[in-house]
């Protein structure tokens, strides 16, 4: 929009959904105008271009970072913006690929090693923004989704790409820690798992033995599980996923196999 005034075109084609949907705009001496009346000013739209690490809510001459910190671990939550839908920071922690990959793109990658999801019970152990869930859920699962963190809560609910996870009938949204949550399943109860875990530093339980077993035990027979470790290609992910393998292996599942494209570990009952 900044371009386009400079250029002096009045009318463009644009977003103000951190590019979930296009509208236009109409740029005059105030600032821009957009399809549907939402008016922002050219001070709060330089503000914006000035931080290409963060994203914005905009109202009128005033913008806010969307970011969080957390009560609860002391992380800085904020989205980050890319090509797609934005990713997750934690305390300066990625939580999605954006290298040649957007976030979009990484979800697709995640849930191809599950298989068919239509009519299947999934549990996503790790919300984050909710991308895997309401995929899942699009696509015809019933999801059961357990995020530990509020401050990312509140990240959900500040990114328009979320929305899904508070408006799909198929989404069941619960707050705590999955390690916990776990127990209250009964045995059998998912057909899928995909287990997305913060990097091995920041949640070494959600990689241990004991919650492997759990994954087992909620597992039903002919079950599938991905689980997302990182770059196998990378010193930590070639260590993280030898252990992470032999556990699962530990734990009863079978066909553990490693995922390269999907950055994971896949396995079965
Ligand atoms: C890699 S992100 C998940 C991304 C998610 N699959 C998506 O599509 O956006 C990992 C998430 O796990 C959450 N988390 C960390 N420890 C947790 C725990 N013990 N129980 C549940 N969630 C946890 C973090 O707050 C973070 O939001």
């Amino acid at each position: 929009m900044l371009a386009a005034r400079s250029d002096d075109v009045p009318l463009i084609e644009t977003s103000h959904d951190l590019g979930r949907t296009a509208t236009q705009a109409r740029l005059d001496e105030a600032g821009a105008t957009f399809a549907d009346g939402i008016q922002v000013c050219w001070t709060a739209l330089q503000h914006v271009v000035g931080d290409r690490n963060g994203c914005f809510e905009v109202q009128g001459t005033e913008t806010t970072r969307i970011q969080q910190m957390s009560d609860l671990t002391g992380r800085l939550a904020s989205l980050y913006p890319t090509q797609g839908p934005p990713a997750l920071l934690l305390s300066g922690t990625l939580m999605h690929r954006i290298k040649g990959i957007h976030p979009g793109q990484d979800t697709q990658h995640k849930l191809q090693p599950l298989g068919r999801l239509a009519g299947m019970r999934v549990l996503d152990t790790a919300t984050g923004l909710g991308y895997t869930a309401i995929e899942a859920a699009d696509a015809g699962a019933e999801v059961i989704t357990v995020e530990w963190d509020p401050a990312v809560v509140d990240m959900e609910r500040r990114n328009p790409w979320s929305a899904g996870l508070f408006a799909h009938h198929a989404i069941d949204r619960r707050q705590g820690d999955i390690a916990e949550v776990i127990e209250t399943f009964d045995d059998n109860a998912f057909d899928r798992i995909l287990h997305d875990p913060p990097v091995f530093e920041l949640a070494g339980d959600l990689y241990g033995g004991a919650f492997y077993a759990q994954l087992h035990r909620v597992l039903a027979p002919r079950g599938r599980l991905f689980h997302y470790v990182g770059n196998l290609d990378s010193p930590s992910g070639i260590r993280v996923s030898r252990g992470a393998s032999r556990r699962l292996g530990e734990a009863g599942f079978g066909d553990v196999r490693l995922q390269p494209d999907a950055f994971g570990i896949s396995a079965r009952l």
